[in-house]
């Protein structure tokens, strides 16, 4: 049985965060998964990913918002035949830390592009495959940004904001009622999980999910 399963939700609302978690989970009960990302999870998808969320180089700064949107359908294309479906075939639950309702939230409700346009990229670059799962980290997007703002200022590393969390709050605002309103039209698909309680109650409330979920495609 198929399992894709994708993490969705504004800028520093514990996606990634709780995607580890829940990878530590599925090893306990002896799941075998993989954890990947978009833009990203290829070696190609990586190259995208640079031009598509770091602001160095400064050049991609003017990126137009169709530009943004194929880049990540590009990026897409080649994640699910490379990475997605081979290690479906394998048996292991894919979780993947964002998906193409990212694309519907941030390029359509944030950016303005018209969302069956996007939808119809959408099935082109995942070759028709939907996430069977999805859980949505809802959260107020002052509290995502102060977050991702830490972050950054916790990690030398990572060297400034990127594209996006540079954008103004009421972006954010339009992705973050975008996400509710496609969890609101496929309510057996999405799962809203409430992601201004902390990491371990979010957790928490991720592994009943992802439990009666897997229990129900045995
Ligand atoms: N429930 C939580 N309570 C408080 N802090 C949290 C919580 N979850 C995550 N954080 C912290 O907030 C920051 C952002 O979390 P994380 O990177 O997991 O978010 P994200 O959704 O992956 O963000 P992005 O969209 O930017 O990739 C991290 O420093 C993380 O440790
Ligand atoms: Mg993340």
């Amino acid at each position: 049985m198929e399992r894709f399963i994708t993490f969705e939700g504004i800028e520093g609302c514990g996606k990634s965060t709780q995607i580890k978690l829940a990878g530590g989970y599925l090893s306990e009960h002896r799941i075998p998964f993989i954890i990947t990302e978009e833009p990203g999870g290829t070696s190609i998808g990586r190259k995208i990913r640079e031009m598509l969320l770091h602001n160095v180089p400064r050049d991609t700064v003017n990126m137009s918002s169709e530009t943004e949107l194929l880049l990540f359908a590009a990026a897409r294309a080649q994640h699910i035949r490379e990475v997605i479906r081979p290690s479906m075939k394998e048996g292991r639950v894919v979780l993947c830390d964002r998906f193409y309702d990212a694309t519907i939230a941030y390029q359509g409700f944030g950016r303005g592009l018209d969302i069956d346009f996007i939808r119809r990229i959408n099935d082109f670059s995942s070759a028709g495959l939907k996430p069977h799962f999805t859980l949505l980290f809802d959260l107020p997007v002052e509290t995502g940004l102060r977050r991702a703002m830490e972050r950054i200022s916790s990690n030398k590393g990572i060297p400034a904001e990127d594209r996006f969390e540079r954008e103004a709050l009421e972006f954010h605002s339009r992705v973050r009622a975008g996400y509710l309103s496609l969890a609101g039209n496929e309510p057996d698909r999405f799962r809203i999980v409430d992601a201004s309680k902390d990491i371990e109650s979010v957790h928490r409330e991720v592994c009943v999910h992802l439990l009666q979920f897997i229990n129900e495609k045995l």
